[in-house]
């Protein structure tokens, strides 16, 4: 017992003593999936959730976006029911089936045009099919983004 807690004082004192400058990485921008479910029959499968993101680390505009559904064939993204954004912008879901027992990935994808630039980010995760079973909550982290001018 007594050179566990030696081990961890002597942990807690090197991270302190970490120099000076050492930057930790920010904390990522998180969106929030709510009462997602994905239900299958034979090989199509039904995706529903509602999405929200904060304001991001540089600036991006949080958004709320709700009735996101669609079936794993529908091929494209397709937007959610309601977007609430203070810019214009619109917020699209797709969902790759990997097979009834394996589960899927929902991709969420969130456009937004800001100072003459219109941006895209987009996030993957993957998550199990619900079934009937009640629904989950998740997170995706966007992971690729494109900047365009945006058409006037
Ligand atoms: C999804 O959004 C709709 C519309 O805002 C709301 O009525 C519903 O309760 C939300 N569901 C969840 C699980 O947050
Ligand atoms: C999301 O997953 C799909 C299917 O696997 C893939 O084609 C796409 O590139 C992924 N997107 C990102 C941003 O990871």
């Amino acid at each position: 017992m007594l050179s566990k807690i030696s081990a961890l004082a002597l942990l807690a004192a090197s991270v302190s003593a970490a120099p000076a400058g050492f930057c930790q990485a920010p904390a990522p921008w998180t969106w929030e999936i709510h009462g997602f479910s994905s239900v299958c029959t034979a090989a199509t499968c039904r995706y529903s959730f509602n999405v929200s993101g904060p304001p991001g680390p540089s600036g991006q505009p949080s958004f709320d976006a709700s009735g996101c559904a669609g079936t794993s064939v529908q091929s494209g993204f397709k937007s959610c029911s309601q977007v609430r954004v203070d810019v214009p912008g619109d917020v699209q879901a797709q969902e790759f089936n990997h097979g009834i027992d394996i589960g899927a990935s929902i991709s969420v994808q969130y456009t937004f045009e800001q100072n003459g630039v219109k941006y895209t980010y987009t996030g993957n995760n993957s998550v199990a099919h619900t079934g009937n079973g009640p629904a989950v909550e998740f997170t995706i982290i966007p992971t690729e983004v494109f900047a365009v001018p945006s058409e006037a």
